[in-house]
């Protein structure tokens, strides 16, 4: 079966007050749009069709990557005038699925019970009973609980009002009944527009079976049209989020405290996670890695055993088994700490190596390094990496020391097992075993008398 999905994604989003396109607004760090291209990608033979409109070019530009054909809507003239916009790309044998661009959480559970409904002689649509239907398309029944027509709000007489079964928008159905159907669509209604849900009493006058199916939460097929709505979605999500990490073993001190704007390639066992922690990106977490509060975690890769402080910064790092971060560290792109490495308060690592064991515990910069094992840099260290115009490496051999405030103007390289006193500014590579600094002598002056205070 060759599946058809066509998101329509054409409306403007007057209420979102935003100059951009509703749809590229954003879930858990996704568009909308592409929330609903990543379900319908889980769909087995599946082509994907994009209805785009107003402001629609960013829309395209923005989502290029997309495997998806896109087709312009210029005018929005109704969701029945937008599907008619990709009738030639409708085959007779398609199975076709509408979807909205604007509703982000369906679940690819409520398409397979779409899909499965849809045969020659039936049409499948997602229903969903609200308590306050105002505003949506109502199903109407017979007194046999067969599906009749849609009637919009607009158009519904004040017994239809009544009815709290209303439209989602998404439905299936066989191409060649769509094709026919929406050939024949006028817009003799209440808005004037080309309506999609008028294809239920061509189907039923047809003697095409109108088939119904819910989805399990009515979160999943409601739309975005204010940020208020964004906002609730997200949090919808997270929860979900959040769900899914606890049924995989992993404590969340909070639930509704944790963000997750991505996804996980792997998740140990006994992973620990304190409130305000988000995640972006692909994260790997290995096991009985312990997360502390307020820290975010980038595409990175973090390793067994490790423990990472309250109000740290992991961003496409990789951190070895049994290393320990934080508080209050940074790890940018290309720190790669290798096992047992500590990294403490305050410190900043960028495109740096640093091998097993070594320590950095306060208040250094390390760019741009190569740091071997069982190193210790002392507190207040900088890798002067930048002339201004160019950068250039430092290296570090096991075993070195590196004491307090020490400035490293690189090129440079502090020989295996080195000693720096604190306070040097080390601008030539170091020997390897000797102990090198460069500092003033310290003086006394003796009998020195401090000023007094003039009397005036
Ligand atoms: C539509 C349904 C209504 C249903 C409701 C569910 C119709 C006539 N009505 O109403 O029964 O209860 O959705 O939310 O279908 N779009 C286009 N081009 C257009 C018009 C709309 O691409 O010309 C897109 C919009 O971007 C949106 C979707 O279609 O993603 C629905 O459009 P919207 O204007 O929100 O339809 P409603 O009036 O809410
Ligand atoms: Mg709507």
């Amino acid at each position: 079966m060759t599946v058809k999905t066509i998101i329509l994604a054409a409306g403007q989003g007057t209420r979102m007050r935003s100059v951009l396109p509703k749809v590229l607004h954003k879930v858990a760090n996704r568009s909308l749009l592409e929330h609903v291209y990543d379900t319908s990608k889980q769909i087995d033979d599946n082509e994907i069709i994009i209805v785009y409109g107003h402001g629609g070019e960013l829309v395209k530009e923005t989502l290029s990557e997309l495997e998806a054909k896109w087709v312009e809507q210029k005018e929005q003239l109704g969701t029945g005038h937008a599907v008619l916009q990709v009738d030639n790309l409708i085959g007779n044998e398609d199975t076709i699925l509408i979807l909205y661009g604007d509703v982000p959480l369906l679940s690819k559970r409520s398409i397979d019970s779409l899909l499965a409904k849809v045969t020659a002689q039936s049409m499948a649509l997602l229903t969903v009973v609200l308590e306050n239907p105002v505003g949506y398309g109502r199903i109407v029944r017979d007194a046999a609980n067969k599906v009749l027509k849609i009637v919009e709000q607009k158009d519904a007489t004040e017994q239809e009002q009544l009815i709290d079964e209303v439209n989602t928008g998404i439905l299936a159905v066989k191409g060649e009944q769509l094709k026919s159907w929406i050939s024949r669509l006028d817009n003799s209604n209440a808005q004037q527009e080309f309506y999609l849900t008028d294809v239920i009493e061509m189907a039923v006058n047809d003697g095409i079976d109108v088939k119904t199916s819910q989805p399990e939460s009515v979160d999943e097929v409601l739309g975005v049209n204010n940020r208020k709505q964004l906002s609730h979605l997200e949090r919808v999500y997270q929860a979900e989020q959040a769900d899914k990490l606890m049924e995989q073993g992993i404590t969340l001190l909070d639930p509704a405290r944790v963000d997750c704007r991505g996804s996980f390639d792997s998740l140990g066992q006994d992973i620990s996670v304190d409130i305000n922690v988000i995640f972006e990106g692909n994260n790997t977490l290995g096991n009985n890695v312990k997360i502390g509060a307020n820290t975010i975690i980038i595409n990175s890769k973090i390793a067994d055993n490790v423990e990472i402080l309250a109000n740290c910064i992991i961003d496409n790092a990789v951190v070895g088994a049994g290393s320990r971060i934080g508080p209050f560290a940074r790890l940018r792109p290309q720190a790669e700490l290798a096992e047992q490495v500590h990294v403490g308060n305050f410190v900043e690592i960028k495109k740096s190596t640093v091998a097993q064991g070594s320590k950095i515990n306060h208040l250094s910069y390390i760019g741009d390094a190569t740091i071997g094992s069982n190193v210790n840099i002392g507190a207040g260290t900088i890798t002067c990496n930048y002339d201004g115009v160019n950068k250039f490496r430092t290296v570090i051999e096991d075993g070195a020391f590196i004491g307090s405030d020490t400035q490293l103007i690189a090129p440079v390289t502090v020989g295996k097992n080195a000693t720096i006193g604190a306070g040097s500014t080390i601008t030539k590579s170091t020997p390897d075993e000797q102990l090198t600094l460069t500092r003033s002598k310290q003086m006394t002056i003796h009998g020195w008398q401090r000023p007094v205070k003039k009397e005036q």
